[in-house]
């Protein structure tokens, strides 16, 4: 379906740029990347000029007070900003200058546990009988003293803590220092729902919501099945990844909650939802609510784990096309604080580069995580050096530590990221691989994307279009984008090897883009197109 470029929402135009706040610049030299930093650097996500990013949404991983257990993701303060990043004046100065340069805020709201720091859990943990105790969820020990479930944590052994104090134990599906809200209670929902508000007054865009999918369990705490499929060679530790999550998580009540948030957002103008949500299509396509009254944007992570084959990337997208309803629109991620690098999941710069093109090409909004437009890779990290709860806990294999690495600004020092050590090193090839080495090289992988970003945002049918497969041979992925008086064709070799494809239905055609940025403007015939390896081009058609 062709959707008119002025009818669409600024979710849906624009870009969204993951920023990791510690991991992008830091302004007043202690090696962890904060609010200013950020400040300092919108120029280059959007300066207004043709070769910009012209990025336009931010999304910010959390900032909030906290002990940083798990970076930022265990907050003990919904409504205000971590000394280590700034202050809330900070916020509102990044907020005003953001929204000059016509980048919306997005920031990260962790509706499903707080930090054990959090005064709410302060008073929870004191006693029984605390008017917050229920605010969390206690239970006591099964009669042997064994947990109340056999429910695991994402980051190893059980998802229960015993607490001395009261005699019983808390839950939490990540790090102990991460307790889980009860959402059933009426004066959580209001307190969390009047954290949304906090936070629009002072001018923010969206929220990125996490993990919301579990944000409502079982009643009855029932136990989760095992998964007959689990790999043998897990830790013994990782209990979470031998079950079958059925009732810890995305269970039919929690979508009252989600059309709750989603009600909060719609007090305020043109707010967006966007949700850490896994899981089946099926279901996972409920969370855009029936009547388009749940979440505008359920991230779509499906992607990053397909094979690198264009079959498998297009049956994706095909499949995506006909499951959403006509209301909702669609979405692609390819990387993130808890992913590979993009440019290592699919073995290359050649790879990466032609994954951007698929994504910035695609019908839906797409999301990028920092540095992915130098063609970052994951950073080496050694035994001593790792920070992450998830390596720590489950192995050095496991932590999320490699793509957290800075940002690469320069070949000065620490990458210009900051003027000490940073809190992570510095990747290896940052000398080469940086904004300003990049920005001057007609061919680099930044300058691509810069292209392939104007190319995107100068284009209704990349913007709106409708979507259309070719059927082609081979290791080929082909596509139509197509709206009123505009058609862009997308052709892709997904194989290490050359190759002459026949478009169907197509003569020629004129070459907005090529992934190796030495075609740019070539008229070509699409009876026999010639790509090289992982080539792939954006066509005038
Ligand atoms: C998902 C976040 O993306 C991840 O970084 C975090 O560790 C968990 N949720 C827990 O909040
Ligand atoms: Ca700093």
């Amino acid at each position: 379906m062709a959707q008119d470029r002025q009818a669409l929402r600024w979710w849906q135009r624009s870009v969204v740029y993951q920023i990791y706040p510690r991991s992008f610049a830091d302004a007043n030299g202690d090696g962890i990347g904060d609010l200013q930093g950020i400040i300092q650097k919108l120029d280059y996500l959007n300066d207004g000029t043709p070769n910009s990013l012209g990025i336009g949404a931010i999304w910010l991983s959390p900032f909030y007070p906290s002990p940083m257990a798990d970076f930022g993701y265990d907050v003990a303060d919904y409504c205000d900003v971590d000394p280590m990043f700034g202050t809330l004046d900070d916020f509102d100065e990044l907020v005003r200058e953001a929204h000059k340069r016509g980048i919306k805020i997005i920031i990260d709201y962790v509706p499903n546990h707080t930090s054990d720091k959090h005064k709410w859990f302060l008073e929870s943990r004191s006693s029984r009988d605390n008017p917050k105790r229920d605010w969390y969820i206690w239970r006591d020990a099964k009669p042997d003293g064994s947990p109340p479930n056999n429910w695991g944590s994402f980051f190893g052994g059980p998802a229960w803590t015993f607490d001395p104090a009261t005699g019983q134990y808390y839950m939490h599906q990540f790090v102990k220092e991460q307790p889980e809200l009860n959402w059933r209670n009426p004066e959580v929902q209001a307190a969390m729902l009047d954290a949304l508000r906090f936070w629009m007054k002072r001018g923010v865009d969206g929220f990125r919501m996490d993990v919301v999918g579990l944000i409502i369990k079982d009643k009855e705490l029932r136990d989760n099945p095992p998964d007959p499929d689990a790999n043998p060679n897990l830790p013994p530790n990782d209990l979470f990844s031998r079950q079958l999550h059925i009732y810890n998580q995305d269970q039919d009540e929690v979508h009252e909650m989600i059309k709750a948030i989603r009600a909060t957002l719609d007090e305020y103008p043109d707010r967006c939802g966007i949700g850490e949500l896994w899981g089946p299509m099926d279901r996972w396509v409920r969370y855009y609510g029936e009547n388009g009254d749940e979440l505008q944007l359920p991230f779509n992570f499906r992607l990053m784990y397909q094979p690198w084959s264009a079959k498998a990337m297009r049956a994706h997208v095909d499949e995506m096309e006909a499951a959403l309803p006509s209301f909702a629109w669609p979405n692609y991620v390819l990387g993130n604080h808890d992913q590979i690098r993009l440019a290592t999941r699919f073995g290359g710069q050649a790879q990466a580069r032609l994954a951007g093109m698929l994504l910035l090409t695609l019908r839906g909004t797409p999301t990028v995580y920092y540095g992915d437009e130098l063609g970052m890779e994951n950073g080496k990290i050694l035994p001593h050096q790792v920070q992450d709860p998830q390596g720590i806990n489950l192995g050095i294999e496991r932590t999320r530590d490699v793509c957290r690495t800075p940002m690469q600004w320069d070949a000065t020092a620490y990458a210009g990221f900051s003027s000490v050590e940073p809190w992570l090193p510095v990747s290896e090839d940052y000398q080469t691989r940086n904004v300003a080495v990049q920005s001057t090289q007609p061919q680099s992988i930044l300058s691509f994307y810069r292209h392939l970003y104007r190319l995107r945002r100068n284009s209704p049918a990349l913007l709106g279009g409708s979507y259309r497969a070719l059927d082609v041979e081979g290791e080929i992925y082909a596509y139509v984008r197509e709206t009123d008086g505009e058609r862009k064709l997308v052709v892709l070799n997904f194989a290490a090897q050359p190759a002459r494809v026949s478009l169907p239905g197509f003569a020629s055609g004129k070459v907005a883009l090529c992934t190796h940025m030495d075609r740019n403007g070539e008229s070509v015939d699409l009876g026999k197109l010639e790509l090289r390896a992982y080539e792939g081009f954006v066509l005038e058609v």
